[in-house]
């Protein structure tokens, strides 16, 4: 049977290839289908996130099996593709608890809301649980401003990473992968971007971890490119490929107004098809399948 691709795999051979994984937030059987498509076209290693805020849309066993369909339908067809199924900002254990059993291959554990102490306590029992099952996993330190269509439920107050906790961070908690803030925000960008390179510097000259750079949407690509060369292995990205969607859906039922839901599911699939595939693209993640 296909399998999913390993997280730290995934980011390790980012790292080395200089370009980016990108992890798309997915939420539908539509968001699930255009990444997965696209991913199998550009040959390119990609990860769909589950936020843990879309547990009323699809839960982790839901997403776990139709992922498992379209990879097995893959094989089948000779078809060669890298995925990974992650669980994005769980601000609850249970949450980890819930995508682990569904056989996730990574959780992140959102904990930037508490005091340093209580991060690292719940860090590590979710890092412990994660583990022992093979699951591996990402947290943040810091938190990301909220732009404009910003769709988190995080509190939307930007706090830069401190580089001085980040050692200490990562060492007690044993994570596979850390996600900062230097800039980037959730949504779009309400005036230029402001890209901390040179804290991404002092944060990467602390720790060897790969990093995750959140909040993608609208980032210029000489600043991913930047990123990248500072160390970041992964970059989330949510709210553009829904609004690309929904501003084509516009344009449809604009000229359409019976349309049907089966059409409006496959232009929905399309649209955020192109989005995807720019990202894809700008995240240099093309053309990079590796053996592991
Ligand atoms: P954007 O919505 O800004 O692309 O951010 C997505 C994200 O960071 C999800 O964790």
């Amino acid at each position: 049977m296909a399998q999913l691709t390993r997280f730290s795999s995934m980011l390790r051979a980012a790292l080395d290839g200089g370009y980016a994984v990108p992890a798309f937030n997915v939420y539908s059987m539509e968001s699930i289908m255009a990444v997965f498509r696209v991913a199998k076209s550009l040959e390119a290693p990609s990860i769909l996130a589950l936020g843990e805020r879309y547990f009323q849309n699809m839960r982790p066993a839901t997403a776990r099996a139709l992922v498992d369909s379209l990879l097995q339908a893959n094989a089948l067809d000779n078809g060669c593709c890298q995925i990974g199924l992650h669980l994005d900002h769980a601000i609850d254990p249970l949450s980890c608890n819930e995508a682990i059993e569904a056989g996730f291959t990574s959780v992140m554990i959102d904990t930037t809301h508490l005091p340093f102490e209580e991060q690292i306590r719940i860090t590590c029992q979710v890092v412990e649980d994660a583990h022992v099952k093979g699951v591996e996993v990402e947290a943040e330190l810091g938190g990301l401003a909220a732009g404009h269509a910003s769709h988190e439920f995080s509190t939307g107050v930007e706090t830069l990473t401190d580089p001085e906790q980040v050692h200490e961070f990562v060492e007690r908690t044993g994570i596979d992968a850390l996600a900062v803030s230097v800039g980037t925000v959730h949504g779009l960008y309400r005036g230029e971007p402001h890209i901390d390179l040179k804290r991404l510097e002092a944060i990467r000259s602390k720790v060897s971890t790969p990093l995750v750079l959140h909040g993608g949407s609208g980032t210029p690509e000489d600043l991913i490119r930047a990123a990248i060369s500072r160390g970041i292995a992964k970059i989330n990205v949510n709210t553009e490929v829904s609004l690309a969607a929904i501003q084509r859906l516009r344009e449809e039922l604009g000229v359409r107004p019976d349309i049907h839901m089966a059409d409006v599911s496959k232009i929905t699939i399309q649209a955020m098809e192109e989005t995807i595939g720019d990202y894809v693209s700008r995240f240099n993640a093309s053309h990079r399948l590796h053996l592991f």
